[in-house]
């Protein structure tokens, strides 16, 4: 499914919309450019959960815990600053991803599960570049299950927004 929208308020409803379908466990991650309306998608979601706190972009804190509606919790993860898959697994990320009385929304999941084509970088060694393979690929998949709920941002211009809910198979698509 895919969507533009035309103002933040319109991300937002889109969010709230969206939010009436999730019962606990789903683990949503949303992907794209910096300032796409990863956050603000974030604060749709809280609203549409009857978040009662204020939903803001954590620059140093990975991961806001927020009361919502009906016992259940978001746990809104940022993950920009973070090192790699080992320090999203000793900050207790397991403690809440799938939990069924938790909605996990992750914004820079790319951070701990690269993509396929992302999957090889390039090192210098002796001089030399050298392609080497993620290590961690195999045990980052299970950080983020196939049931994921991929969300994919673009800006497409300052006020609008392409907006496009995949699958696991879908997400390395456009
Ligand atoms: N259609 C739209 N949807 C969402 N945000 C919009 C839209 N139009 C304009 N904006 C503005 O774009 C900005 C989006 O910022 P936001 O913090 O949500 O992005 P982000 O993807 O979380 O960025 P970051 O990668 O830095 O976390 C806000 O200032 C918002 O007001
Ligand atoms: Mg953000």
């Amino acid at each position: 499914m895919q969507k533009i929208t035309n103002s933040s308020e319109e991300t937002k409803g889109l969010a709230q919309d969206f939010a009436k379908k999730l019962t606990g466990g789903e683990i949503i991650a949303l992907f794209g450019d910096l300032g796409s309306g990863k956050t603000t998608f974030v604060q749709g979601l809280a609203r549409g959960l009857c978040v009662k706190e204020r939903v803001t972009s954590p620059t140093f804190v990975i991961l806001n815990l927020h009361k919502a509606k009906k016992g259940l919790k978001l746990a809104h993860f940022d993950l920009y600053r973070i090192s790699g898959p080992e320090e999203f697994e000793m900050i207790g990320a397991s403690d809440y991803l799938g939990k069924k009385n938790i909605i996990s929304v992750i914004e820079w999941p790319e951070k701990v599960e690269p993509q396929a084509e992302s999957a090889e970088a390039s090192r210098m060694k002796h001089g030399r570049i050298v392609r080497v393979k993620y290590r961690e690929r195999r045990r980052t998949k299970k950080l983020l299950p196939k049931e994921t709920i991929w969300i994919n941002f673009e800006h497409i211009d300052e006020n609008k927004r392409k907006i496009t809910f995949k699958n696991e198979n879908q997400r390395n698509k456009s």
